[in-house]
């Protein structure tokens, strides 16, 4: 089965050709184009959603067009079309979700609605067999919009646990970032001047020892703040700060993931999402516990890991019944 998936909730446009195989439940992706404006973002600081969209429309369909060219597979040997419906931005997710609608009304092809933060989560069953992963799974997303726990029980029964009750990991890493006069977004480069750093500034770690599932990063982003108004940091000091704010994050990540692990008694843990890109947090993980993590450049938004989200959960629709919904969570 080949399934065309777009993704198009925030400031990537991409689109993807990817081959499921239903026996095995394998996918393959076959290509996988991702044109971003980033670019314009980072002379704004941040998304101003109004950009994005009309960014997003700019690359729409030559993204399209090159996914299709790069897999050497015309629209007649498509079997269905997949989109991301929620949540992100609405006048970025319009774009996405009105190309596809109009191309299954005109190739009379089935789409698949798709959760964006499903695809983050089946980023992982891309290129390996699923029956590797063992349910019961906690799967750790964290992203620039979203921190949240899983538990995924086996398909057809994903449940949310918990999530951040404010800022999202990466939008803390991002907004630190700001305030140190870094590019946006900001993850990479905290990771990278981390590594020349040391944990010496001992930044609050919000809600480590709650009993729930929940996260909180604003609490962290006021104590950066302070931190940033006492004046310059020297390149020293710098590293050690970004080694700071991403160790006192990630310790949150690690410490609830494992707890959330426990007491559901998984079998696995996975995540998901542009912070698991994060070789600290990986390794961090790593030497606790097994853990799955789609390649790195899976993490980040891509329309491969919506056509996984597809292959799996998907419930073939009409073009008619498909809606953009900006809110959209897990049930
Ligand atoms: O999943 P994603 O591409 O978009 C959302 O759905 O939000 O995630 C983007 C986020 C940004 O906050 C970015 O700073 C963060 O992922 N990020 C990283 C790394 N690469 C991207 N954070 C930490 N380390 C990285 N290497
Ligand atoms: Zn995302």
């Amino acid at each position: 089965m080949k399934i065309l998936a777009v993704e198009t909730s925030c400031d990537e446009t991409s689109a993807a050709i990817v081959k499921f195989d239903k026996k095995e439940k394998y996918v393959e992706v076959i290509s996988n184009v991702i044109a971003t404006s980033l670019q314009m973002h980072q002379e704004t600081g941040g998304i101003i959603p109004e950009n994005a969209a009309r960014e997003q429309l700019k690359y729409i369909i030559p993204v399209i067009n090159q996914a299709l060219k790069e897999s050497s597979i015309n629209e007649s040997n498509i079997d269905m079309l997949a989109v991301t419906i929620g949540p992100g931005l609405i006048g970025s997710l319009l774009v996405g979700v009105e190309t596809v609608k109009t191309l299954a009304y005109i190739w009379k092809k089935p789409v698949i609605p798709v959760n964006h933060l499903f695809g983050h989560i089946y980023a992982n069953f891309i290129g390996r067999k699923a029956q590797e992963i063992k349910f019961p799974s906690i799967a750790l997303i964290v992203s620039g919009g979203h921190t949240d726990l899983v538990l995924i029980t086996n398909h057809e029964n994903i449940k949310w646990l918990g999530g951040t009750r404010d800022d999202a990991a990466g939008e803390a890493l991002d907004k630190t970032g700001r305030l140190l006069g870094l590019p946006y977004p900001a993850g990479p480069k905290i990771e990278e001047l981390a590594r020349q750093g040391k944990d010496n500034f001992k930044f609050p770690r919000p809600l480590i020892y709650s009993s729930d599932y929940d996260f909180s990063f604003s609490g962290l982003k006021t104590a950066v703040l302070r931190e940033v108004e006492k004046g310059e940091l020297d390149k020293k000091r710098l590293n050690d700060f970004c080694a700071s704010v991403q160790q006192a994050i990630i310790d949150v990540l690690v410490k609830k993931t494992l707890k959330a692990a426990k007491e559901f008694g998984a079998n696995s843990i996975i995540l998901g999402g542009g912070v698991a890109a994060n070789q600290k947090l990986r390794d961090e993980f790593s030497k606790i516990t097994e853990i799955y993590v789609p390649e790195k450049k899976l993490c980040t938004d891509n329309a491969a890991m919506i056509g996984a989200a597809a292959a799996f959960l998907g419930k073939e629709s009409s073009w008619e019944t498909i809606e953009t919904n900006p809110e959209l969570y897990f049930d």
